[in-house]
């Protein structure tokens, strides 16, 4: 493998997050080029290699492992498969960049950081809340002390349901809202804190809107209590109409900030007539919207695989990883078990089930 020069990417994956990943590795192009995709769907990998100019497609991922030049491979397919794939690249001899969530058990995220460990390539956990440039400066301001000791940090993320029918189906998904979406919560927390332990879970959840087509939950509240004292509240939902929501607020003893990933960065906008896109999860463009421009700038993507690719080269240490994605994981059976038993649950948590949603369905309706 080289050790300069621009890092080789692929992406396994071609639609919504594969897009994103994309356009993030043209937004930065500086230290990585994306010279290969697979989906195994006909159409879908080309269509992304026409819009990005990806020179290479396959349609098998293990065919795209042989290509020996390739040196980071991004994972953006559903989360059942992160950990088969992660391990499958780790062989080949390739870094690792996998989307969240980490995996569907805890079981596989042990697989995964041990068999990356031993192939010795990155494992690099997809959590791009940790670039996000609005939270990235409430950080800063709380390090520096501006807000005196923090006692909660609050993350919510509420949309009103995914685009791509495998994220219902708890056998491939893993779980509900607080799956998909409460990875992101949960590790923005506890990163925001500095990584101190969390010590106890507490989670109720409801499937208010979405019953025929989930079992999984499609709002989620969860309570974490972490062993310097302070608390995260993390608030999902796929239930909530008007398009996508994404805020933190960090409160200390003295002072508090609040930061709306979208609203700061949009375009108040009335149109009678309609426009092509105005911001992720958006139901319409007609009548007010709110457009955000620079989008995955705002998300912190393009950082993030930037960030990602130097981690390659040896230039900076990975600022998300495969440990992080395990707490959350941890962390997930720990709030979908606390959900079903209806009390806080303490954490460390040895699983009961198979996956974290199991947790809840297993005990909900005793
Ligand atoms: N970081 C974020 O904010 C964020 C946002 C969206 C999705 N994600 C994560 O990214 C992953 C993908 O989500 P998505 O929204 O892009 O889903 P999607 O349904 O839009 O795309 C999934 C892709 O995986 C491909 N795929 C399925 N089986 C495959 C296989 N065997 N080999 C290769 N490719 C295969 C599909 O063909 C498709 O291209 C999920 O784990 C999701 O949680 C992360």
């Amino acid at each position: 493998m080289p050790t300069t020069g621009k890092v080789k990417a692929a992406i396994i994956g071609s639609q919504f997050q594969a897009d994103i990943l994309a356009a993030s590795f043209h937004i930065m192009p500086e230290e990585a080029e994306l010279v290969a995709v697979t989906s195994p769907t006909p159409r879908h990998p080309e269509e992304l290699a026409e819009k990005y100019h990806i020179p290479r497609v396959f349609h098998d991922y293990r065919q795209m492992l042989r290509e020996s030049d390739i040196e980071l491979v991004c994972i953006t397919a559903p989360n059942y498969l992160h950990a088969p794939m992660t391990i499958d690249i780790a062989k080949s001899g390739k870094h690792v960049m996998c989307e969240k969530p980490l995996c569907v058990t805890l079981e596989e995220a042990d697989q995964m950081i041990d068999t990356c460990k031993k192939q010795g390539v990155l494992l690099m956990y997809g959590e791009e809340l940790f670039f996000t440039p609005k939270y990235l400066k409430a950080k800063e301001m709380a390090d520096q002390g501006g807000l005196g000791k923090i006692y909660l940090v609050k993350q919510s993320e509420k949309h009103f349901g995914p685009h791509s029918e495998w994220f219902w189906d708890v056998k491939r998904s893993g779980g509900g809202a607080l799956m998909d979406l409460g990875c992101h919560g949960i590790a923005f927390c506890y990163w925001f804190l500095g990584r101190p332990r969390i010590t106890t879970v507490y989670s109720q959840l409801g499937t208010y809107v979405h019953a025929d087509k989930t079992k999984g939950d499609d709002d989620a509240l969860c309570i974490l209590e972490f062993e310097n004292g302070a608390v995260g509240l993390v608030e999902n939902s796929w239930a909530r109409r008007g398009g996508m929501y994404d805020r933190v607020e960090v409160y200390g003893e003295g002072g508090v900030t609040y930061a709306d990933l979208h609203m700061g960065n949009a375009l108040p906008t009335y149109s009678e007539y309609g426009f092509t896109y105005a911001v992720e999860k958006a139901p319409t463009t007609k009548g007010w919207s709110y457009p955000v421009y620079e989008e995955l700038w705002n998300y912190g993507t393009p950082q993030e695989l930037h960030h990602f690719a130097r981690c390659v080269r040896g230039k900076e240490t990975p600022k998300g990883t495969g440990e992080d994605g395990r707490v959350v994981m941890e962390v997930l059976y720990a709030a979908y078990a606390s959900a079903g038993l209806g009390e806080k649950v303490k954490i460390p948590y040895k699983p009961q089930t198979k996956m974290p949603i199991d947790e809840w369905l297993t005990r909900k309706d005793k």
